[in-house]
């Protein structure tokens, strides 16, 4: 006799569950918090409630029995090896993640890969289906399930979908290189309400939808008839919640006597510099690591900074390690490191502390409040949440940040130092000016930027989406004043600090 699952009116998809499956020294199966900006983001809304978590564990092979952990149900779906290699390091980051991210790397396009993720992405509409209340919201989470929507509807019609974009839409033109643009488009579609970073992104995909699919748009909306029998016509909205984090647990821990003694640690160890530049990044192509050391060694060059009193700590997170243009990036990363340090430490002081581990919690927030300067310089973001970190637990308002305008972050916190990664003189510039900048100014621009995400924190971010999944297509009626003066107050602080930024640029060019 088969026993039916329990099932929850609440129910989270995620390529990865917020855990994931190791095995300890002696081969047993234990279960460890998962990588990832994702996961950190949604547990914190998730944990306390009667919901579930369906998700990959992290491993090839058939799924463990679902099981609780800290008052969440957490339902794993299967991928053997095949299917990593080609729905996940294939499909979702060789094809989807290149085109999304402005096509820094060439996208790579495979229709066995495609087949993969679409059987994938079955499994788990087939998954979430199994445990959804009848009549219960299903919350589906970024690229890699861009299908579920609409095969969750083919199944349980019964439920409201929401589907939230973690990385940039990309404009019409790359989407379009997609053989398989329209299903992926269609696949969305199935959702009641589609969340994304930026109102660029949203926009994005409206586009998509007007000019690839032949649909009528309106406003934030798009109404179209679905393939298939049914005739009836439906609405979908998709517009910006941009996401966050959580502000009050990471100043609590960034107040913390063992977090502020192993930030006093961590500076001694490096030789208490007097400025201690800091990168934290999963290693990527898309975080501009490369034209950050460019810039810094032109730096070392012009004798602008020098090791012992300036240095930099780059941490670079372990990521899809099996994917060639990641492990090109690391060699030349490391490459690079090695000549900086060859050519510019000294004795006892290295121009570049470069580590490339995973690291605890507590420990990236102790380097947080170390740091003099968080250099976060990516070519594309959806929004670094890194960003948002090291602002939040900087409670001494000490610190400062230098912000590419190519990540969703900069949208709220356009009171950072500003830079187009691209512009090496310009990200010289900016790293100087931040170095330069009297406190009292550096304080003022910390206290902005922490009042900005303390008023949208990754709590309020979940209450917004699931109230607009709530009320799509309409707008949720309580909020939509405040969050179009918000936006559009953003909007006129992001125009007027561009022109403050491209005077500094065309300043520099003189
Ligand atoms: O930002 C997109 C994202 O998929 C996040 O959800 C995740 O934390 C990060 O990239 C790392 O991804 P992966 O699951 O491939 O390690």
């Amino acid at each position: 006799m088969t026993v039916a699952e329990p099932t929850f009116d609440l129910v989270v998809a995620a390529n990865r569950l917020p855990v994931e499956r190791v095995l300890d020294a002696g081969g047993r199966g234990t279960w460890q918090r998962s990588p990832g900006g994702l996961v950190t983001a949604l547990e914190s809304v998730m944990t306390g409630r009667n919901a579930a978590w369906v998700g990959w564990a992290g491993v090839p092979g058939p799924a463990s029995e679902p099981f609780h952990q800290d008052g969440l149900f957490l339902r794993p779906v299967s991928l053997s090896s095949a299917e990593i290699a080609e729905y996940y390091e294939g499909f979702s980051n060789e094809t989807l993640w290149p085109i999304y991210h402005d096509v820094i790397v060439p996208a790579s396009f495979h229709r066995n890969w495609w087949n993969t993720y679409r059987t994938v992405n079955h499994r788990f509409a087939q998954a979430i289906a199994q445990v959804a209340a009848p009549g219960g919201t299903v919350w589906v989470h970024d690229y890699q399930l861009q299908l579920v929507p609409a095969m969750l509807r083919a199944i349980r019609p019964d439920v409201r979908i929401g589907w939230f974009d973690h990385i940039p839409f990309p404009p019409v033109e790359l989407f379009a290189q997609l053989p398989w643009r329209r299903a992926l488009a269609e696949g969305l579609l199935g959702a009641d309400f589609l969340g994304f970073q930026r109102t660029a992104d949203a926009e994005n995909f409206l586009r998509v939808c007007r000019q690839l699919l032949g649909m009528s748009t309106k406003g934030d909306t798009v109404t179209f008839t679905p393939p298939g029998d049914d005739p009836a016509r439906r609405t979908v909205r998709a517009s910006a919640i941009p996401i966050s984090v959580d502000y009050k647990e990471l100043t609590a821990l960034a107040r913390t006597p063992a977090v502020l003694a192993r930030a006093a640690e961590i500076r001694a160890s490096l030789g208490d510099p007097e400025i201690l530049l800091l990168g934290v990044d999963r290693l990527d192509y898309t975080k501009g690591i490369r034209h950050r050391l460019k810039a810094y060694e032109e730096l070392l060059r012009d004798k602008a900074v020098a090791p012992p009193q300036v240095t930099l700590m780059q941490v670079a997170l372990p990521s899809r390690e099996r994917v060639e243009a990641y492990r090109l990036l690391r060699e030349e990363v490391e490459r690079t490191v090695g000549r900086i340090n060859g050519e510019y430490s000294v004795l006892g002081s290295a121009a570049i502390h470069y580590l490339h581990h995973f690291y605890q919690r507590a420990e990236m927030v102790a380097m947080f409040v170390a740091a003099d300067i968080l250099l976060v310089t990516p070519l594309r973001d959806g929004m670094n949440l890194i960003a948002k970190e090291y602002v939040t637990c900087r409670n001494d308002l000490g610190g400062a940040l230098v912000l590419s305008e190519f990540t969703g972050a900069w949208h709220e916190l356009h009171q950072a130092f500003i830079c187009n990664p691209h512009d090496i003189e310009g990200v010289k510039q900016t790293i100087m000016r931040a170095i330069t900048t009297p406190e009292d100014e550096r304080r003022r621009q910390m206290k902005a930027m922490r009042k900005s995400v303390a008023d949208h924190d990754v709590q309020q971010w979940a209450a917004d989406c699931l109230e607009a999944l709530a009320s799509a297509p309409q707008k949720p009626h309580r909020r939509t004043r405040a969050s179009e003066e918000k936006r559009r107050s953003v909007e006129r602080a992001n125009k007027a600090n561009r022109t403050a930024s491209d005077n500094a640029s065309e300043w520099m060019a003189q």
